[in-house]
């Protein structure tokens, strides 16, 4: 049996997520973001695709770093106006029975108890489609935004993350047993207060005593997705996620790179096959190759390379120099923002050559234009020999990136036996992911252990008294 490929569409509450620049194209809808119908409307689009899930990124604070100042990310529209992620979620699950819904949320600035809710309050609307996609935020302007003068330090906001998933697992698995809402009329008793319980947590960063004030969802835990990139990413990545968006510069870099979570993963005590890996993908399809060009050449035509300067954070302002002077040359003049150059780019490196590369939406290491075949032979190739399990569709417009896949190259997928035909009606997120009768975290995921009452008690001491 041919290996199948799981599919989410990659998008953020806002106009312009990570294609700057193609907010200009006629065929755009994604100044409709504020319209629910755009919501509604999309979601019933990927429904029929029969798409996975759709997956949320967000960001709490503006892209200030480039030229100093927002400017060029309000102009370009670059992750900013945007909107909150998990408000969508009960709008597009009312219009759907099975997409899935994966949505961001940080652990860095806003405490977990309420967050714990927000998550159960979604699991329990959609009937267990949701996911979280754990970051700890990379924005200096967020930590503004939360009352920080500056962000925390990048290893210090994992270890905050990993209490923060402490909390979050004790008030999903522990607070409540599957069977404490009884609804016993005759008794007077909805719920039996001997299966629910504090879970008087204190720890470096919160102190939380429950109990969770949700009872259980289908998948009481939502599915955990994460992307993290470094040591303590991959580390977080390899006790905590099910679902990683893995990165590297090419295919074996990638399949590399998911050998090593594995690994890291079952030195936590977890399984290998727990995790399921999806690549960020772009795919631009078409029915001919002259209209694959038609569309590259579009996009490269209307795509912002300012825009990419300022969603990268870029200190140095590229734009100013000739295409043709050298890294070496703003090195060796000490311009303002040259002192991270050195480790960035190399010396010979033309500025025409960097611009390129920040505004290249080509030369990621998923990068396929091309008729369906092509795309498939592609998917094939990442599948089989990068060991992902899937991708993270890049929408280049907004509905045609989604709609182009599924009309073009779903039914090819189908064809060679690597998509599924339909939905199974009424499986959770987790069930999709991982298979029937596994809407809950397995039992040797770190957040399982909770689901013992005296593993409950054992590892939270008892709240200090108050007064
Ligand atoms: C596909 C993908 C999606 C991401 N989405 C977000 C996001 O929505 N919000 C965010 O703050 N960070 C996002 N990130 C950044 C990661 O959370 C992470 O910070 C980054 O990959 C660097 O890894 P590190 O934090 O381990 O250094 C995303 C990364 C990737 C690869």
């Amino acid at each position: 049996m041919p290996k199948k490929i799981h599919v989410n569409l990659f998008e953020m509450n806002c106009v312009g997520h990570i294609s700057h620049g193609l907010w200009v194209h006629p065929d755009n809808n994604r100044h409709r973001f504020n319209d629910i119908e755009f919501w509604t409307e999309l979601a019933q689009l990927l429904e029929q695709g029969t798409f996975d899930a759709v997956f949320l990124a967000d960001v709490i604070g503006a892209y200030d770093g480039f030229r100093g100042g927002p400017e060029t990310a309000l102009r370009e529209s670059v992750q900013i106006p945007n909107n909150d992620p998990l408000l969508l979620i009960p709008a597009m699950a009312a219009v759907t029975r099975n997409l899935g819904f994966a949505a961001t949320f940080s652990t860095t600035y806003e405490p977990p108890f309420a967050f714990a809710r927000r998550m159960s309050t979604l699991d329990h609307l959609t009937k267990g489609r949701v996911a979280w996609n754990v970051v700890t935020s990379y924005l200096p302007n967020a930590a503004r935004n939360f009352g920080l003068a500056d962000e925390v330090e990048h290893d210090r906001r994992y270890a905050i993350a990993d209490e923060y998933l402490d909390v979050l697992y004790k008030l999903w698995e522990g607070s409540w047993d599957d069977d404490a809402v009884i609804r016993d009329v005759d008794n007077r008793v909805y719920t039996d207060p001997a299966k629910v319980r504090y879970i008087n947590h204190v720890g470096e960063n919160y102190r939380v005593a429950g109990p969770h004030l949700s009872e259980p969802s289908r998948q009481r835990t939502p599915v955990i997705y994460q992307a993290g990139a470094s040591d303590a990413g991959r580390g977080f990545a390899a006790k905590h996620a099910e679902a990683v968006f893995v990165g590297g510069f090419s295919l074996d870099d990638v399949r590399a790179n998911i050998e090593d979570t594995k690994d890291r993963a079952v030195a936590y005590g977890r399984d290998r096959d727990h995790i399921k890996f999806l690549a960020g993908a772009a795919v631009i399809v078409g029915r001919t190759d002259a209209e694959v060009d038609r569309k590259v050449a579009e996009f490269r035509r209307l795509r912002s390379v300012e825009g990419h300067l300022a969603h990268a954070g870029a200190g140095l302002d590229w734009t100013r120099y000739h295409p043709d002077e050298r890294v070496a040359d703003i090195i060796a003049r000490q311009d303002p923002g040259h002192q991270r150059l050195t480790s960035r780019f190399r010396p010979e490196q033309t500025v025409g050559e960097v611009l390129e590369r920040f505004g290249g939406f080509d030369r990621g290491p998923f990068f396929v234009a091309g008729t369906p075949k092509v795309v498939a032979d592609e998917l094939e190739r990442w599948v089989d020999h990068g060991g992902i399990d899937g991708i993270n569709l890049r929408q280049f417009l907004t509905p045609g990136t989604a709609a182009d896949f599924i009309e073009l190259v779903v039914p090819e997928l189908r064809r060679r036996g690597r998509y599924r035909e339909s939905y199974d009606e009424g499986e959770t997120l987790r069930e999709r992911l991982f298979g029937a009768g596994r809407s809950r975290l397995p039992a040797v995921h770190p957040g399982a252990r909770y689901r013992d009452p005296a593993a409950l008690a054992a590892t939270t001491p008892e709240p200090v008294p108050v007064g």
